[in-house]
């Protein structure tokens, strides 16, 4: 194969991976497929009136700094909403690897996306208001 051909090649190559597979979080995304798309779907729309759609979330707003409680604390459900479920606790995830679902989700959902870091992650986890 002469130099150019694989050029264009590369070339090609480079492209098809930019524009259709690039995804900045990876880990992230494996993580929300293994512990949170079996409920809120991989496309975030959730399930009817049993669990909640998450891309519009005021969770990536008003109240991010108590989305990492809720993935590592879970949400009761309360008498308030309409929502009857509870969301179960990941107590084994890392705080690294909540960063990492955080800036995933953030990414596909939130049009104000700010990457967080570890670190905001765990002043967050120390400020968990109203969980066990
Ligand atoms: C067993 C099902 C289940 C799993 C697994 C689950 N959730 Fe939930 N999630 C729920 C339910 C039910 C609610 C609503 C709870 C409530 O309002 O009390 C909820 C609420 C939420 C909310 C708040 C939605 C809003 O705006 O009120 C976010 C954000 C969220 N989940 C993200 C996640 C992430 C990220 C994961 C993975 C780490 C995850 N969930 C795993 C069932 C689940």
């Amino acid at each position: 194969m002469n130099i150019k051909s694989k050029l264009v090649i590369s070339l090609l190559t480079l492209a098809a991976f930019s524009h259709c597979t690039y995804e900045p979080y990876p880990q992230g995304k494996e993580l929300y497929e293994a512990y949170c798309s079996n409920c809120h779907s991989s496309d975030g729309t959730g399930l009817k009136d049993l669990i909640p759609d998450i891309r519009n979330s005021t969770y990536y707003s008003t109240r991010k700094s108590q989305l990492a409680c809720i993935i590592k604390h879970g949400l009761v459900a309360q008498d308030s909403t309409q929502v009857i479920m509870d969301m179960p606790p990941a107590p084994k995830l890392s705080n690294f690897e909540i960063s990492n679902i955080i800036n995933y989700i953030n990414h596909q959902w939130n049009e104000d996306f700010k990457e967080v870091l570890i670190l905001d992650i765990d002043a967050d986890l120390e400020n968990c208001v109203n969980q066990k």
